[in-house]
């Protein structure tokens, strides 16, 4: 049994922040974020709307792809640290926009590794023979939890969503497509190193925690920095090992799209060639959980994946929580 990504999608928001907009706002410039980060732009919601809404129209174009239609899904997991609402799951509220009734429906808070994280429970179950055909979407509105008063944080973020249809091939044959292998890893010992302090249970909201803008991300990105070059080469390498596939054999690594100087450094670790890494950093910013399916779905589009690629999809995040995900195309 293979679990094979028969369809992916993705969808920014129209509204577009550029450097130049952020040079208004906080003390900053266009040279420090391009020269720092790599972004030039990203986009983010308006008019009211919502992270489903996002997740709907990524979810759209993955099953439109996939030639499948909503009713045939058995599963939809959203990775999202950005909810609609604490109850229900994004998910629900997606399964209720697609009418995806025959599903069953949960989200993975798993910050910047959450679609990761989806991908792999979606291979696990469709390789016991559980379900037949899962929806696997990673989006995020990050605009509605940064603090555009911080200049350390308000560049980087942006809203978006990517999805992928993944299904059971059950004639899966020794070199057919499919996801060959997963890893994934936390670390809760370092949580504060990038959080949203308040606004969950143990500290809701007051007027007082929210005047101290206790309810934006908040993040040692110095540290975190550090931490992400390691971590992902980390999961790469164990991902790599698991399915006995080298370095050398990848086509595409498909990386988080936080900082374009961790992913130079994680490419540059693992020894794969500057043109083998996709990158689309410059037009989104980091879109947490949205960023490595929105990339992949680009990639897709472009005809860049060809039939028997390796595609190696690498990402950190908040927990802190890592992982990978080795694909044949
Ligand atoms: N414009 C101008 N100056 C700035 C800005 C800005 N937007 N932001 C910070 N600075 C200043 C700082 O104040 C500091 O000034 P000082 O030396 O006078 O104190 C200086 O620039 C250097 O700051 P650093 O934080 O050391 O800058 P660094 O080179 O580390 O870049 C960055 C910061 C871009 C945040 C980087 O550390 C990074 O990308 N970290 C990892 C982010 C990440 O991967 N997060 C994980 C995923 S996110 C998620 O899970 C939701």
């Amino acid at each position: 049994m293979n679990a094979v990504i028969r369809g992916t999608g993705g969808y920014a928001p129209e509204k577009v922040l550029t450097n130049a907009d952020f040079e208004k706002m906080v003390e900053t410039s266009d040279e420090w974020i391009v020269s720092r980060t790599g972004i030039k732009e990203r986009r983010v919601v308006s008019n009211g709307e919502t992270n489903s809404d996002l997740c709907y129209k990524a979810a759209q174009r993955a099953l439109e792809m996939a030639n499948i239609s909503p009713e045939d899904l058995d599963m939809i997991i959203v990775g999202t640290v950005t909810p609609d609402y604490f109850l229900p799951s994004t998910a629900a509220v997606v399964q209720e926009k697609l009418g995806a009734f025959n599903s069953a429906a949960f989200d993975v808070a798993a910050a910047c590794a959450g679609f990761l994280h989806g991908l792999s429970i979606a291979r696990g179950f469709i390789l016991n023979g559980n379900v037949k055909r899962v929806l696997v979407i990673g989006s995020e509105v990050l605009s509605r939890i940064t603090d555009y008063t911080d200049r350390s944080t308000c560049v980087l973020f942006g809203d978006g969503a990517g999805a992928v249809v993944v299904e059971a091939d059950e004639n899966g044959v020794e070199g057919g497509s499919g996801v060959l292998s997963s890893y994934l890893k936390a670390d809760g010992s370092k949580t504060e190193l990038l959080w949203i302090p308040i606004g969950g249970s143990k500290d809701p909201i007051t007027q007082q925690n929210v005047d101290a803008r206790g309810r934006y991300i908040m993040m040692s990105g110095n540290e975190i920095y550090k931490l992400a070059v390691r971590a992902m080469c980390d999961a790469a390498q164990k991902t790599l090992d698991q399915a006995g596939i080298g370095t050398d054999e990848i086509s595409w690594l498909i990386p988080h799209q936080a900082n374009i100087r961790i992913i130079e450094g994680v490419a540059k670790r693992l020894k794969i060639q500057d043109e083998k890494v996709y990158l689309n950093i410059e037009k989104y910013g980091n879109t947490s959980a949205a960023s490595v399916p929105i990339a992949l779905d680009e990639a897709n589009r472009r005809g860049m994946l060809k039939k028997g690629d390796y595609i190696l999809m690498v990402a950190f995040g908040g927990g802190l929580t890592w992982g990978a995900s080795l694909v044949r195309w």
